[in-house]
């Protein structure tokens, strides 16, 4: 993944599309994300400017959702399920496995890689579940979350 320098017009452009409501502000916060791929102080400082909101609450919203990462992420992705159906079916142990394995601990970042964890991917069905890179994968053991990892290597 990688991330996109900030860019205030392009910022302008995905606020606009939401039609600049304040209430929508998840909303767009989610598409500044999905387009820099993290969400900078500048765009926290222009968010709260064009929304006509306090930098404060804008800050207030982007801590409480742990999708919102507020540092570029490394070249690839990986993030674990930590809710209720994962947890019970092993993503505790998966995520002590994938921080021994990987060297990182959650939230962490290096060049090459981002291990965070996730509140439900919707794959409850199938848990424990990982998303890779926005690839979503159920059942994973840890033998499985090899094989993920190694593939994922394989696409560099
Ligand atoms: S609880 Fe993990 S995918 Fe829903």
């Amino acid at each position: 993944m990688t991330a996109i320098p900030y860019d205030k017009d392009t910022a302008s452009e995905l606020i606009a599309n939401h039609g600049a409501r304040p209430e929508l502000l998840v909303q767009i916060l989610h598409s500044v994300l999905e387009h820099f791929t993290w969400i900078p102080e500048a765009a926290i400082r222009q968010l709260a400017e064009e929304l006509n909101l306090s930098r404060a609450d804008v800050h207030g919203v982007v801590s409480f959702y742990h999708d919102f990462r507020t540092t570029p992420p490394g070249k690839h992705v990986v993030r674990i399920c930590q809710a209720e159906a994962c947890q019970a079916m092993g993503s505790r142990e998966l995520s002590a496995y994938a921080e021994s394995t990987l060297g990182l601990k959650m939230h962490e970042t290096t060049e090459d890689l981002t291990l965070e964890p996730v509140y439900c991917l919707g794959n409850c069905a199938c848990s424990p579940a990982v998303m890779v890179d926005g690839d979503t994968y159920g059942r994973v053991d840890k033998k499985r979350f090899d094989d993920i990892l190694d593939a994922m290597k394989g696409t560099d």
